[in-house]
């Protein structure tokens, strides 16, 4: 019987071995722009905001600035949620994306990251928003500003290494 892991006696890797492995476009695009990419600058950004903000009132005691750590917090929050569903569909309706175990690491990590994100702004809405900022959330927003680094660069990683979300005719 034939080895389906081998061809004329040379190793083939199975799951690239999948009709529709190179099947990468995005599916979630507009103009075959992926609205994914589109969107994570705004969680990236908003997270960075939070830390800043929070460095500000630990820095001045200004009431404006964990006010504006609450904002940042909420919007870091919720554009994370669109980020996440906008990338989720992708990652189950594109069989290229779905086949490669990078796209699944990336998953998880970013649902780490909007949970601490949710974490972050429930924290300051239950707490209050000055009360909540030292020490407890400016932790918090140290850890997510980590966490998004690490998820942008992955995401990154998957475009440029993997190819994933590109268009393999320049077209869309
Ligand atoms: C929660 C589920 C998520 C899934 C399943 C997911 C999936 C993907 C996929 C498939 C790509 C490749 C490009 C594309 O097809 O659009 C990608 C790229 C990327 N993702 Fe995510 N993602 C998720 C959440 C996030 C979050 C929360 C962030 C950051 C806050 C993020 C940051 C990035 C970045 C920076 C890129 C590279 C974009 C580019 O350079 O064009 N992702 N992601």
């Amino acid at each position: 019987m034939a080895d389906e892991t081998q061809i004329d006696g040379a190793l083939i890797d199975p799951v690239s071995a999948q009709p529709n492995f190179h099947r990468t476009e995005s599916k979630i695009a507009i103009a075959g722009h992926p609205i994914h990419a589109m969107l994570v600058a705004f969680p990236i950004a908003l997270t960075m905001c939070t830390l800043g903000a929070d460095g500000f009132y630990w820095w001045t005691g200004d009431a404006f600035w964990a006010r504006a750590g609450l904002w940042a917090s909420g919007t870091a929050f919720l554009f994370g949620l669109l980020a996440g569903v906008s990338g989720t569909v992708e990652l189950l309706l594109v069989p290229g994306i779905r086949a490669r175990a990078a796209s699944w690491t990336h998953f998880v990590i970013a649902v780490m990251l909007l949970s601490i994100l949710g974490a972050n702004w429930g924290y300051r809405l239950t707490m209050g928003y000055e009360q909540a900022v030292l020490p407890i959330g400016v932790l918090l927003s140290a850890f997510a500003a980590g966490f998004a680094a690490v998820t942008g660069w992955h995401g990154g990683k998957l475009v440029f290494d993997y190819h994933i979300g590109t268009s393999s005719t320049g077209k869309g």
